[in-house]
């Protein structure tokens, strides 16, 4: 299958009737500026569908975007940066907490963006944790394989994979736009 269509819907920070009207429901979630925009917008093929940003904390609310009518792809704020003020930080937690885990929604996926060049940072293997014991059908996607170093990329594949455990990882990039079909089919396979 294949994406044909893409357009944003609305942003929420609470219970929405978007997020129980029985569209299915992907979940990307990672660090801040891990680049879940970027690989919403490389997944669509619309360079500025999601906003994206270098300055980490870009995304504050749950975007909501509609794929082909009929999936719904959820882009989360970041977890764990620490140059937005501790409130905004400490909301953002919370709103994604009760999302993923704490309301009655259920996600078909959930995409977790980790960083390739720096590799699961605590924050994000527990996170990884927590998704587990919630039996999340989960993804994993190392994005940003393209700041490997090309010498050193092999060692660092097998050392993500050491860190994430026998889960399978999607290797992508969205800046050279590598991995699109691998995590189309994930997605919508
Ligand atoms: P928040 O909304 O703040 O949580 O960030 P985010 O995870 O949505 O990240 P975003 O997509 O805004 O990207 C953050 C920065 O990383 C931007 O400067 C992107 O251009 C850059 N970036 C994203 N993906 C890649 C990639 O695959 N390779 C490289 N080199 N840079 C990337
Ligand atoms: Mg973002």
């Amino acid at each position: 299958m294949k994406i044909t269509s893409a357009k944003f819907v609305g942003g929420v920070t609470g219970t929405s009737e978007l997020l129980d009207n029985g569209i299915p429901q992907v979940a990307f979630i990672g660090r801040s500026n891990v680049g879940k925009s970027s690989v919403i917008n490389t997944l669509t093929g619309q360079k500025d569908l999601a906003r994206t940003s270098s300055f980490p904390g870009r995304t504050q609310q749950i975007n909501i975007f509609l794929i082909n009518n009929a999936l719904y792809l959820f882009d989360l704020p970041g977890y764990g940066y620490a140059q937005v003020s501790k409130e905004v930080q400490e909301g953002l937690h919370k709103l994604i907490y009760w999302y993923l885990f704490d309301s009655t929604y259920v996600q078909k996926k959930v995409v977790l963006i980790i960083d390739a060049n720096v590799g699961p940072t605590e924050d994000d293997l527990e996170t990884l944790r927590s998704l587990e014991e919630h039996a999340k059908d989960i993804v994993v996607v190392a994005n940003k394989i393209d700041k490997i170093k090309k010498p050193e990329y092999e060692e660092q594949i097998k050392k993500l994979q050491g860190l994430i455990g026998k889960r399978k990882i999607v290797l992508y990039s969205a800046e050279e736009k590598i991995g699109i079909e691998e995590l189309t089919d994930e997605i919508l396979g």
